[in-house]
């Protein structure tokens, strides 16, 4: 199978530092063009110093990482130091990165990049916020044939919400930005909170990346450590779910998930529900279906693919 060219948008945040890293580990299937971080887990200027400390961690000092937007599209930035600590990569102890952020803006470098690819030739993979995504499209909407699907971690259906009772964090942070992303009509996957609660780190995985006996698995330890004392205290779960990771777990093997192609909108007027994606899972609208919408994982082998690649960094 011929690589796939992919662009990572990113809040670091420790469940995206191991999709960052699942991602580097598999350059066989992934050709990853670029990293464009935003403001969601904590601030740009960390989500940014995050993403070039990951890509060093991972001894690929070479990938180009490009800061994005600092702040939503229509309203006030919402953070979630309260789940990732203050760095937003709490439970790893990094050293400062000796690299340096791209000059250029990360939206003008993703529409830059697409325009100059061939048609339905990039996949756009998401772990946050889509404002960056969202700007690139409004900006320049000549990309979208550009553009072969977007594969994102965001909503909950089943599940409700995990920021707010009704919102997951990705779209309640930026609702106007996944409005517009869901209307651009392009292929969507999404790996919402109904399939990452299904998901969740057992104590023997955690071992077992703390048993890789390197910088990364000791990185990754403590990071998921760290991270998932937040859903253990809240959910009473037997582990804390791993979200990010999904979205480059479904490019390697989309065989580990199950879900079906349905109409998903954004709630954007209600406070109450603002950021809510409402799902016609049983199909009792007209709306069209624009989203493949996950909700079934081989949480297995999901986990052991993780362990597998990252043993390999
Ligand atoms: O709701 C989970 C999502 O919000 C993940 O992307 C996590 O990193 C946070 O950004
Ligand atoms: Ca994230």
């Amino acid at each position: 199978m011929s690589s796939q060219k992919i662009i990572i948008d990113t809040d670091p945040g420790q469940d995206d530092a191991i999709g960052i890293l699942l991602a580097l580990a598999s350059p066989e299937e992934l050709d990853l063009l670029g990293i464009v971080t935003v403001a969601g887990n904590v601030p740009l200027e960390l989500t940014s110093r995050n993403a070039l400390m990951l890509c060093e961690l991972a001894k690929k000092p070479e990938t180009k990482v490009f800061a994005g937007c600092s702040r939503p599209l229509v309203r006030p930035l919402v953070t979630a130091e309260h789940v990732h600590g203050k760095t937003g990569l709490d439970g790893a102890d990094l050293p400062d990165p000796t690299t340096s952020l791209q000059k250029q803006h990360g939206v003008d470098w993703t529409i830059e990049t697409l325009l100059s690819a061939e048609d339905n030739s990039i996949t756009i993979c998401c772990f946050a916020p889509l404002t960056n995504v969202a700007m690139a499209m409004i900006k320049a909407p000549e990309i979208l044939p550009k553009i072969n699907r977007i594969v994102m971690m965001g909503g909950g259906y089943f599940e409700g919400g995990n920021i707010t009772p009704t919102a997951e964090f990705n779209i309640y942070v930026d609702p106007h930005a996944a409005n517009t992303v869901l209307r651009c009509g392009r292929p969507i996957v999404m790996m919402p909170l109904d399939v990452t609660h299904k998901a969740l780190m057992q104590r023997k995985w955690l071992e077992g990346l703390r048993d890789l006996g390197s910088a990364v698995g000791d990185a990754a330890y403590g990071m998921m450590s760290f991270y998932e004392r937040f859903d253990l205290e809240k959910y009473g779960s037997s582990g804390g779910p791993l979200h990010d990771p999904t979205v480059i777990a479904y490019l390697l093997k989309p065989e580990l998930f199950e879900g079906r192609y349905v109409n998903v909108e954004i709630e954007i007027h209600s406070e109450l529900t603002m950021g809510m994606t409402v799902v016609d899972w049983w199909n009792v609208t007209d709306r069209q279906p624009n989203v493949t919408y996950n909700n079934q994982i081989n949480a297995d082998g999901f986990f052991q693919l993780i362990l597998d690649r990252l043993s390999l960094l």
